[in-house]
């Protein structure tokens, strides 16, 4: 497939994610309007096309035929009279209740930066789009009043939708005539809430409705962060069925604003989030883009003792860009063993013995590099990344990690300016951007004073998905 390269050097600056979504200049903010049509996965995305930092807002928009290989597509919205292009989704209008796409089509709902919202349509697979003449459709009714996310059920259209400390859901029979049905809260003040979504999930034939919201401030790791609520939704609002449970989708730095697919194949729940926190977003040392997306992750529920979780996994397609480099098996690491080759994707799975500290070492150098740590006392998994001169950068990320059955079980993604570790089969994630003083992706196992033991450890690379 074509990718956006045009010169050698576009794609491989330094920094450059080798395998996740990046635009090929500008500034990237949120995923908007995930939707998968006709054959194709499409990712829109805030963007401001003139600079490396946020202006302006417009929807980029690239697609993919597999959710990791993307080809750039011209921007889609452009700011009009109305104001400029803020966060929304995108749904596939099959039957055209909404007049505007005959024989079906795409209809983006979106926010202008008045926190009025607005609507487009498309009818050439979201080539090109045209603006609904009756916008604004819906108008500010808050202070922060945005990012509305649109689904279908029982029969009519559902809207959720920012509304300064809580969550607003309205219904639609048309996409363009609203009216609001209930409020959540929740009973947590704890900053903007952003870019919520709301989807139903199945676990042992018990359907569960799933509410992720981003907060920004306030998040574990400092800035702006992801949580989510598992409960019940009844046509109006939401019922949390862990009112006292604060539950974070993502513990690391950097995983923002993410929404799931409208319309995912087979019934997935497919989802991408923002790779970037507003604590430092503009101060990233990247040139000349600012901003890449997470790994597109499947979502599941499990049970687990405490109840139902979230469970994230990077979706099934990456790992047909895995190259093994090798496999090891019952092994005690006493001090160190390194694995020289570029390293991107590694499973670990250590059994714990008299180390109370041991871990991976990333981007490793004599003169050290990022470490990802398992405190066995604290039961902390932290990631410690140099901050740079970078400001309000957290330079140890930390999240509660207990071990089950004595082991520690990981999986890890190293690009060139990430690392997004999922512990035990996905029930926690840390996703955290890193800007290490090497681009090479040198790993090293150790443990401190005393050991600890390896279960299994398979290393692979994995190809870069701008050159294959
Ligand atoms: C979240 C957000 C949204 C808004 C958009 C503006 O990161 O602040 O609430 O629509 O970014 O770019």
């Amino acid at each position: 497939m074509t990718s956006t390269t045009d010169s050698m050097t576009l794609y491989d600056e330094p920094y450059r994610p080798q395998f996740h979504y990046s635009p090929p200049s500008g500034w990237l903010n949120d995923p908007n309007g995930l939707v998968y049509y006709e054959g194709e996965y499409h990712l829109f995305y805030q963007y401001h096309p003139h600079s490396t930092v946020w202006g302006p807002m417009h929807w980029g928009h690239a697609v993919s035929p597999d959710l990791i290989h993307w080809e750039t597509l011209p921007i889609a919205l452009y700011p009009d009279d109305l104001g400029t292009m803020f966060s929304g989704c995108v749904v596939v209008d099959a039957d055209n209740t909404s007049g505007l796409v005959p024989g079906g089509g795409l209809v983006a709902l979106f926010s202008y930066h008045t926190q009025a919202q607005g609507a487009a349509y498309s009818t050439d697979r979201g080539r090109t789009w045209t603006k609904y003449e009756g916008n604004p459709i819906i108008p500010a009714l808050r202070k922060d009043f945005r990012d509305p996310k649109v689904l279908w059920y029982a029969g009519q259209w559902v809207m959720v939708l920012s509304a300064g400390e809580s969550v607003m859901f309205l219904k639609s029979p048309d996409l363009l005539h609203w009216e609001v049905t209930g409020e959540f809260n929740g009973g947590y003040e704890i900053g903007v809430w952003e870019v919520p979504d709301l989807f139903p999930l199945t676990i042992e034939g018990v359907t569960k409705w799933v509410l992720i919201i981003s907060v920004n401030p306030t998040a574990p790791a400092g800035g702006s962060g992801t949580r989510y609520c598992i409960g019940r939704f009844d046509g109006r609002t939401f019922i949390d069925e862990y009112p006292d449970q604060l539950l974070w989708f993502d513990w690391g730095a950097d995983d923002y604003a993410g929404t799931t697919f409208y319309n995912a194949p087979d019934g997935r729940c497919q989802f991408i989030a923002w790779m970037n926190n507003w604590a430092y977003a503009e101060l990233i040392p990247t040139s000349v883009w600012r901003g890449a997306t997470t790994i597109p992750r499947e979502l599941r529920l499990v049970n687990t003792e405490a109840g139902v979780r979230l469970a994230q996994f990077p979706v099934d397609a990456l790992n047909q860009l895995r190259v093994p480099l090798g496999k090891w098996e019952h092994f005690t690491l006493g001090e160190t063993l390194s694995l020289d080759e570029q390293v991107r994707d590694l499973e670990v799975e250590f059994e714990l013995r008299d180390a109370q500290i041991f871990g991976v070492e990333l981007f490793a150098t004599k003169m050290g590099g990022v470490q990802l740590t398992y405190d066995v006392n604290a039961q902390q998994l932290v990631l410690h990344r140099p901050s740079g001169d970078i400001r309000n950068f957290n330079p140890a990320v930390s999240a509660p990690l207990v071990a089950v059955d004595g082991r520690i079980r990981l999986r890890i993604l190293v690009d060139r300016s990430s690392i997004e570790v999922f512990a035990h089969d996905g029930l926690l994630t840390m996703t955290s951007q890193v800007f290490p003083e090497v681009d090479a992706a040198h790993v090293r196992l150790f443990a401190l004073d005393g050991t600890v033991h390896v279960l299994s450890l398979c290393a692979y690379q994995i190809q870069n998905i701008w050159r294959a």
